[in-house]
């Protein structure tokens, strides 16, 4: 056998080989995503058209200068009427306790309405009201939160600039029906928006860099995530549970056409916090959460992996929460264009690489359990850990054009008797699980210091002093009334779960 025959011999065993199918290299299933069944799963709404919020009555304009307090502008205000804030510098908390309120910063040649919260104030808009819209501002230096929901329905939070503020730029807690669109977020330690315990929600069009968590979609069911871009933040988009909070599930989440790059911010987030177990190079990531489907968007250069599926073992940081399932099932993973993800990735994920043979990038991992989870084209992405992933028998979500509601969701009415529950899950919440450490000690460690004792904790939650070194300061909620705090500090203290 001469040597140029022994060359052309080799080629053909491994051409063979391969159209053979040996093990590592199986025909490819290929779909076609300009075609095919789109999604029929998800929420079904009467009528998938855009909701805008309906107005109970188109009231009044008040005008806010410089100068002026926007929050006496609030007080004034009737529901059904618009709060103008004009071009300036604005240094207080605004709290929207009523429906129907419009606060709208006015924009002249580029210059906006900007609230400062200077370094020392804890919250720029706090609003608890149902059919609140929020746009045009521009919030920097707060503590704590840019802008949060608590409990009210019917929101929307527009293009709003918000910058180096607190823990959540854009936090709607327990909220039915709410649209965020067209906000630039960055810099902010825990999540640049936060959809929390909410349900029907729409996150579009906005800009999240340089903050711990992009977008964040947690306890929440019913949401679409879509034309967002979310670069430099440790992590880029997250649907995933927090485990003992009371809504137990995050589901039927819609993550398609975004943006995610080069998330490799180092986790900035406060040591034990949830998000501060994010590992700095995470595309998206989704935790113990259902029925989420990832299609067409862009992920690349993120260096951990641009997808990670897992169980809530994979987070060191979690106290587990037995009403919660840790698992992440029904992952749907449709067409993305996946680019040099995983090139620097952390032992854990290549942990799961090595148990596969596979070395080098790493665009989709998943970890933990998982069941009826499927993908198409899996040969397009470098993935690990999917082998029990079916062919998806759908390639798009073209029938689903968001999950708000067309005639808005029934306003809020809170009865004085749930004061003390709405106040806890719409606002403590966002701090305090009862099981574990969120951005505050847990429920139970709190019982446990305040039993018997509902004066006291009223007492602390109007002035709070700092107490733990390795904890941020907690905020004031003196802008609760009296007969509120009360309530909710008997609330918490009796809270067994
Ligand atoms: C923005 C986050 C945040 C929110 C919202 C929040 N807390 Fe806190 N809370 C904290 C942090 C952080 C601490 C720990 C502060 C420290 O040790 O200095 C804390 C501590 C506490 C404590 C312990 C006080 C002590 O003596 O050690 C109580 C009680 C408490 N919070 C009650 C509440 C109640 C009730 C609510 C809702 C009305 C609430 N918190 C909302 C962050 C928050």
């Amino acid at each position: 056998m001469n040597a140029k025959f022994k060359v052309v011999l080799a080629i053909v065993i491994f051409a063979g080989g391969w159209i053979m199918g040996s093990s590592n290299n199986v025909a490819p299933v290929i779909t076609s995503s300009m075609d095919g069944a789109s999604y029929s799963g998800g929420f079904q709404s009467d009528d998938s058209i855009r909701a805008v919020p309906k107005r109970s009555a188109q009231g009044n304009i008040h005008l806010v200068n410089p100068g002026d307090s926007i929050q006496a502008a609030v007080e004034a205000a009737q529901p059904g009427d618009t709060i103008r804030v004009m071009p300036g510098t604005y240094s207080e908390t605004v709290y929207i306790d009523k429906d129907d309120i419009h606060l709208v910063g006015v924009i002249q040649q580029g210059e906006r309405a900007t609230m400062d919260g200077l370094g020392k104030l804890n919250d720029a808009i706090l609003y608890s009201g149902n059919n609140v819209v929020i746009e045009n501002f521009r919030i920097t230096k707060y503590k704590g939160n840019g802008i949060m929901g608590q409990a009210g329905n019917n929101f929307e939070i527009r293009n709003n600039v918000i910058i180096d503020t607190g823990i959540y730029g854009i936090f709607p807690q327990l909220g039915t029906n709410g649209l965020v669109e067209h906000n630039v977020v960055s810099g902010i330690e825990d999540a640049a928006i936060y959809i929390g315990m909410s349900d029907n929600i729409h996150v579009a069009h906005n800009e999240v860099f340089d903050n711990v968590a992009g977008i964040e979609i947690e306890n929440s069911r019913h949401a679409v995530v879509e034309n967002n871009i979310a670069y430099n933040n440790t992590g880029g988009i997250l649907a995933f549970v927090t485990p003992g909070l009371p809504i137990k599930t995050t589901e039927d989440v819609i993550i398609r056409n975004n943006f995610v790059l080069d998330n490799n911010t180092a986790n900035f987030g406060a040591p034990g916090s949830i998000v501060s177990g994010i590992p700095a190079g995470t595309g998206i990531l989704i935790m113990a959460a259902d029925d989420v489907i990832i299609e067409g968007n862009i992920i690349s250069g993120n260096k951990t992996a641009g997808i990670i599926v897992n169980d809530h073992s994979f987070a060191t940081t979690i106290t587990m929460d037995v009403e919660s399932d840790p698992n992440s099932d029904r992952t749907m993973i449709l067409d993305n264009v996946m680019l040099n993800n995983g090139y620097d990735t952390i032992p854990e994920v290549t942990a799961v690489a090595l148990t596969e043979l596979h070395t080098g990038l790493v665009d989709i991992v998943h970890v933990g359990p998982s069941n009826g989870s499927c993908i198409i084209n899996r040969h397009r992405y470098r993935a690990v850990g999917i082998g029990n992933y079916g062919e998806c028998d759908f390639t798009n979500t073209d029938s689903t054009e968001s999950y708000l509601l067309a005639g808005g969701a029934q306003p809020r009415v809170i009865h004085p008797s749930e004061r003390g529950e709405i106040a806890y899950l719409g606002v403590c919440t966002g701090c305090h699980s009862y099981t574990g450490r969120l951005i505050g000690p847990s429920v139970q460690v709190i019982q446990a210091m305040y039993a018997g004792n509902p004066e006291g904790l009223v007492e602390y939650i109007n002035a709070p002093v700092k107490k733990r070194d390795n904890f941020p300061e907690m905020p004031a909620q003196n802008y609760l009334d009296a007969e509120t705090q009360m309530a909710v500090a008997n609330y918490m203290l009796a809270l067994e779960k």
